[in-house]
């Protein structure tokens, strides 16, 4: 985790919602509260850059394009061109694919207005999956493997660094460095309520322990009676964790 991030800075909002007004209410509650929102497909298939515009009057939370990019290099680029135009998109995903050209192209057309993350091994695919599709069995038998190979991808294309999942966060920091940025989804608080659909989810305490730059938080704070209560009860949660490292 940067020196110079607060607490708050760390947390990452999904605004995963069907409408600008649903997204725009959570926005309001939570801004300064998280550090960032990050806009997904759902979202901006819905409304496009409107909800951009609604986070930069609410306040200075961070944006997050979560728009997970997979493409030839030159659509890539020219998709990333247009992010790049947007005031105050900090990041924004590329998958890590097949070949780094796409990664490449990203990271260029991003002008350094934006940070490139790359996809390694989404969490919902299984080594099975990866069997079934054709990958070395050393891959299939161990997608982390995987996961390790597609960040080494990503660094050498430039990328400021990855999404990955909290069991890999440490491996990613000590090969890679502390200033390769890991983003980080699948976290659940002791106390939230069903574990629903991530598999390998971590505490949000575990993931600052892992080295974790930013955490994805969605249903946690989404769902919670008071998702604003539950934001800051996660920082609390961070704050003890990090042993007073960070503010
Ligand atoms: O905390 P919660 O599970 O609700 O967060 C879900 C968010 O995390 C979604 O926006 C999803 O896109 C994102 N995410 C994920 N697993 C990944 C990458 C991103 O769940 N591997």
């Amino acid at each position: 985790m940067a020196e110079n991030k607060t607490v708050t800075d760390c947390i990452v909002f999904p605004l995963d919602l069907p409408t600008v007004a649903e997204a725009a209410g959570y926005v309001r509650q939570l801004s300064g509260r998280v550090g960032m929102f990050k806009i997904g497909l759902e979202l901006f298939i819905a409304g496009g850059g409107q909800i951009i515009e609604i986070i930069r009057e609410c306040g200075d939370s961070a944006i997050f394009l979560d728009l997970k990019l997979h493409d030839i290099p030159a659509t890539v680029g020219r998709a990333m061109e247009r992010i790049a135009a947007w005031d105050g998109v900090a990041f924004a995903t590329v998958h890590c694919g097949e070949s780094p050209a796409m990664l490449k192209a990203a990271v260029s057309a991003s002008s350094g207005r934006v940070g490139v993350l790359g996809v390694t091994v989404l969490t919902s695919v299984s080594g099975n999956d990866l069997q079934n599709a054709g990958f070395d069995p050393v891959y299939a038998d161990n997608p982390g493997a995987l996961v390790m190979k597609r960040a080494q991808m990503a660094r050498d294309a430039g990328c400021a660094g990855v999404v990955c999942s909290g069991r890999e966060s440490a491996a990613i920091k000590a090969e890679f460095g502390k200033n390769f940025i890991t983003m980080v989804p699948g976290i659940r608080p002791d106390w939230s309520a069903g574990k629903e659909d991530q598999k390998r989810v971590v505490t949000p305490a575990a993931a600052v322990q892992s080295g974790a730059d930013y955490l994805v938080i969605g249903r946690p704070i989404r769902d919670a009676k008071d998702p604003g209560k539950a934001a800051e009860q996660i920082a609390a949660e961070i704050r003890a964790a990090a042993g007073g490292g960070i503010g």
